[in-house]
């Protein structure tokens, strides 16, 4: 079975065509980043207009390198949400439009689960059940699955999303949106002496529940950065600020991972590119000596794709009419379509 799959919930226009849920044959992503690192942040209808500009030479590129037509193609698959309302809109209409006119089936996605299903776009696949961290720039969910559309919410943010925490302290640090790259970059130039990473908080560790809160870590970035006589280099207060967001992300999955113990643990979101976040959760893994089956997605396939609504449409298998498919900006990650 061939999927068109379509992604337009940010500033990401992006359409893909994957086999069987799990073999890519295209995955094609344009980005209106760059504009919005002028501005230091998505402006949402700066970006709308980019995904209506975009939509259709995407999905034409993804037709072409995949070396296929629509008459190839088996469904069509579009994120309905979370996301911004315009965005989401933009890839909406598309899937509506094409559905009608080649007569194919739409499933409409939902954008947290799907980023799991990057899971399944790799050689080996995970085994139920399994514990999935979503963290993206807008979401912070951990999520049991039992099975293939049987979700539950075990935990997530009380406050900002861990990416929303990257974004926002790099900003204050004066580094370049999207501040995930930006400040794992930066990170890397700093000489870390074992363990002397210690500047930030790490709250909520004390508390029983599997949830976080990222929006005091701001905080206390904007006042290290307005105190600053202390002359603390733009690579530590950066290697700083990702330590404290993957310290409290580990310590809390694993200790989920301990209750629930489930056979996979699957990263998923824009995020789950973080390296630093990757080795800290094998070396934690390891040295607890956890038996579970360790999942990271490749660094392309954690951030906005097509490809991952493509496979999550393959395994959920549920179709709408494309007369009732509409943008749920609101969505959550256990949120029914
Ligand atoms: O999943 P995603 O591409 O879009 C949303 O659904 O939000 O996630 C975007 C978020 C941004 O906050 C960005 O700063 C963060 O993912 N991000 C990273 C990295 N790459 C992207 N955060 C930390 N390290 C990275 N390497
Ligand atoms: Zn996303």
């Amino acid at each position: 079975m061939k999927i068109l799959g379509i992604e337009t919930s940010c500033d990401e226009t992006a359409a893909a065509i994957i086999e069987n849920g799990e073999k890519i044959l295209s995955n094609i992503v344009a980005t209106s980043a760059d504009m919005h690192a002028k501005t230091g942040g998505v402006i949402p209808e700066e970006a709308a207009r980019q995904q209506v500009i975009s939509v259709l030479p995407v999905i034409e590129t993804a037709f072409k390198e995949a070396g296929l037509s629509e008459k190839d193609i088996d469904l069509v698959a579009v994120t309905v949400g979370p996301g911004l309302i315009g965005s989401l809109l933009v890839g909406i209409e598309t899937a509506r439009t094409l559905s009608l006119l080649w007569k194919k089936p739409v499933v409409a996605g939902n954008h947290l689960v799907a980023h799991v299903y990057a899971n399944w776009l790799s050689e080996s696949q995970p085994i139920f059940p399994a514990l999935a961290l979503v963290v993206s720039g807008g979401h912070t969910d951990l999520v049991l699955m039992k099975s293939h559309g049987n979700l539950e919410w075990i935990g997530g943010t009380r406050d900002d999303a861990a990416g929303e925490a990257f974004d926002k302290c790099a900003r204050l640090l004066g580094l370049p949106y999207p501040g995930g790259p930006s400040i794992s970059s930066e990170a890397s130039k700093y000489q870390n002496k074992n363990g002397d990473l210690k500047m930030f908080p790490r709250p909520m560790l004390t508390d029983k529940s599997f949830d976080w809160s990222f929006s005091g870590l701001k905080t206390a970035v904007l006042r290290k950065v307005q105190g600053s006589k202390s002359n603390v280099s733009i690579p530590k207060l950066a290697a700083e600020v990702q330590e404290a967001i993957v310290d409290v992300l580990v310590e809390k999955t694993l200790r989920a991972v301990k209750k629930f113990k489930p056979q996979s643990l699957l990263l998923a979101g824009g995020v789950a590119a973080n390296q630093r976040l990757r080795e800290k959760f094998e070396s934690e893994i390891k040295n607890q000596k956890l038996k579970i089956k360790f999942f990271a997605p490749p660094p392309r396939l954690c951030t906005d794709n097509a490809a991952y609504i493509a496979s999550y449409a393959y395994f959920s298998k549920s179709t709408t009419p494309w007369t009732s498919i509409d943008a749920r900006p609101e969505l959550t990650i256990v949120g029914q379509i």
